[in-house]
C-alpha cells in the first residue's frame, strides 16, 4: 500500500484526456498532473528540447513524492521515454506501449495505421513497437500537425477540422487499415469526426485510454495502490493558470479550481 500520489504530465492540457480515465479507473488514487503549457506543442521541437523538458519535469514530480509518473504526451514517451527511465529510479510508464499492444489486439488483418505528431511520427516508436511484436504488420505512419491547433482552439466538430481530417485521412479511406492508433493526446478530441470519416469498421485506438489497464496491473503487482479513498488531483502549469483551467474544463468535464503555476529548471 502506497498513498503518494501518482505523477502525470504532458506537454499541455492533451494529457487531461489521460488523467480523466485514470481518474475513474483509480478513484482511491491521488495525482499531480504537469502540463507544459509555456513550452507546448513538444511535437515539432526537437529530440533534445523534448528530452530537456521532460527530464525537469519528471525531477519535479519525483521532488513532490510521487510513487510513479505517467508519461501522458506521446511525443515525451516517443523519444525521453528511455533516458528518463535511466536516469530516473522511480517507475516511468509512456502511452505508446500500451497503445501498440491495443491495437494489434484489435487489428483482423494486421494493417495499423498511426496518427500523431510530426516528432513522434519521425522518431517511428510506434512502428518499431509495433514491428517488434509483429514484423508482419503492414504500417502507415501519417503526421497530423495541424490537429492539435484545432483542438485547442475548441475547432473539434465544424467544417475546418472535417477539411482538415478529410485531407490526412485521404490515404486511408477504402483501404486495407483496419486499426488506426490516435498517437497523440489530442486526438480523441476529434474521435467522432475521424470514426464518420474512416467508417464504422475502422477500429480506432486511444493509446491515453489503454495506459490505464496498464497502470492499474503495475499498481496491483507492487502493492502500490492507494488505500485511503482520497481521489485528490492537483494541477500545475508551466504559464499562466487562468487559461489552463477554461480550457481543462472541457477536458475533464469538471469544474477546476486551484491550478498553480510552477518555473522548471
Ligand atoms: N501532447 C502531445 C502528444 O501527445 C501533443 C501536443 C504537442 O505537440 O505537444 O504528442
Amino acid at each position: 500500500m502506497d498513498n503518494r500520489p501518482i505523477g502525470v504530465f504532458d506537454s499541455g492540457l492533451g494529457g487531461l484526456t489521460v488523467l480523466k480515465a485514470l481518474k475513474i479507473a483509480l478513484p482511491n488514487e491521488n495525482f499531480i498532473y504537469v502540463g507544459d503549457t509555456a513550452r507546448v506543442p513538444y511535437g515539432n521541437k526537437s529530440r533534445k528540447k523534448i528530452k530537456q523538458y521532460s527530464d525537469q519535469i519528471s525531477k519535479w514530480l519525483i521532488a513532490q513524492d510521487c510513487k510513479m509518473v505517467v508519461v501522458a504526451c506521446n511525443t515525451a514517451s516517443a523519444i525521453a521515454l528511455e533516458s528518463l527511465r535511466m536516469k530516473f529510479s522511480i517507475p516511468i510508464i509512456g502511452v505508446i506501449n500500451s497503445g501498440v499492444r491495443r491495437a494489434i489486439h484489435l487489428s483482423q488483418n494486421s494493417h495499423i495505421a498511426v496518427l500523431a505528431t510530426a516528432a513522434t511520427i519521425k522518431s517511428d516508436e510506434y512502428g518499431k513497437q509495433l514491428k517488434a511484436l509483429n514484423s508482419q504488420i503492414i504500417i502507415k505512419n501519417i503526421a497530423c500537425p495541424l490537429f492539435v491547433p484545432l483542438v485547442e482552439e475548441g475547432l473539434t466538430n465544424d467544417h475546418l477540422s472535417l477539411s482538415v481530417i478529410k485531407m490526412y485521412l485521404k490515404s486511408l479511406k477504402n483501404s486495407k487499415f483496419d486499426t488506426v492508433i490516435l498517437g497523440c493526446t489530442h486526438y480523441p478530441l476529434l474521435k467522432d469526426p475521424i470514426q464518420n470519416i474512416l467508417g464504422d469498421k475502422v477500429k480506432l485506438v486511444d493509446s491515453g485510454n489503454a495506459i490505464v489497464k496498464e497502470v492499474e496491473e503495475f499498481l496491483m503487482e507492487n502493492n502500490l495502490m492507494s488505500k485511503i479513498s482520497q481521489g485528490i488531483f492537483h494541477c500545475f502549469v508551466t504559464d499562466e493558470p487562468e487559461s489552463f483551467d477554461k480550457i481543462a474544463e472541457r477536458f475533464l468535464q469538471t469544474k477546476l479550481v486551484g491550478t498553480s503555476h510552477i518555473e522548471l529548471f
